[in-house]
C-alpha cells in the first residue's frame, strides 16, 4: 500500500492558506527587506502601501508572524495611523489639510463641502473609484491655505468653488 505523502507545514489544517495571495508575498518580502524587524513595523507599512496602494488585512497576520508581534499589536498600530488605507484608493487621491493655518481660513467647511460635493466621508472612496478622499495635516503650503493636494500637485486657497473646478479637471482628463 503506498504512503501518504506528508502534510506541509503550512496546510490549511494548521491555520495558514496553502498558497500565499500575491499581497501577503509581498508582505513577506518588504518584512525581509526590513530584516524581521518589529521596530521597523511603521516603515513596513509605509513600503507595503507604497507598492500596493493600501495595506490588505490578509497581510496583517503575515506581517505578525514575520516580526514576531501579536495580530492585536500590528492591527492596533495600522488603526491608530490614519495614513495607512484599509481598502484600495481611488484613481486620485484628494488630500485636505485640517492642520491649523488652514483650519483657520476654513478647511472644516471645505471639507464638509468636498465630502457632499463626492458623495463619500473623509477616508472614503466616490462609487466610481476615481477619488478618495483624505485629511492631512500640514501640506507645507500654509500661505496659501486652505491648502489641497491632488496626487502629487499641490493647490493652495482652495474654497468650495475652486475644490469643484479641481476635482471636474481631473473627471474630464478621465472622460478623454
Ligand atoms: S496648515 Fe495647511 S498647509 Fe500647513
Amino acid at each position: 500500500m503506498a504512503k501518504k505523502a506528508a502534510r506541509p507545514s503550512n496546510s490549511p489544517g494548521e491555520g495558514a492558506s496553502p498558497i500565499p495571495s500575491p499581497a501577503e508575498v509581498a508582505a513577506l518580502a518588504v518584512c525581509a527587506r526590513h530584516g524581521n524587524k518589529a521596530s521597523e513595523l511603521l516603515e513596513i507599512f509605509h513600503d507595503l502601501q507604497h507598492q500596493l496602494g493600501y495595506v490588505p488585512e490578509a497581510t496583517l497576520p503575515v506581517i505578525a508572524r514575520a516580526l514576531n508581534l501579536s495580530r492585536a499589536e500590528v492591527y492596533g498600530v495600522q488603526t491608530f495611523y490614519h495614513d495607512f488605507r484599509r481598502h484600495p484608493a481611488g484613481k486620485h487621491v484628494v488630500k485636505i489639510c485640517r492642520a491649523e493655518a488652514c483650519q483657520s481660513m476654513g478647511t472644516d467647511k471645505l471639507c464638509s463641502h468636498a465630502e457632499r460635493s463626492l458623495k463619500t466621508p473623509l477616508g472614503g472612496t466616490t462609487a466610481d473609484g476615481m477619488f478618495t478622499i483624505e485629511q492631512v495635516f500640514c501640506l507645507g503650503n500654509c500661505a496659501l491655505s486652505p491648502a489641497v493636494m491632488v496626487d502629487e500637485r499641490l493647490y493652495g486657497k482652495v474654497d468650495a468653488k475652486r475644490f469643484d473646478e479641481i476635482v471636474a479637471a481631473y473627471s474630464k482628463d478621465a472622460a478623454e
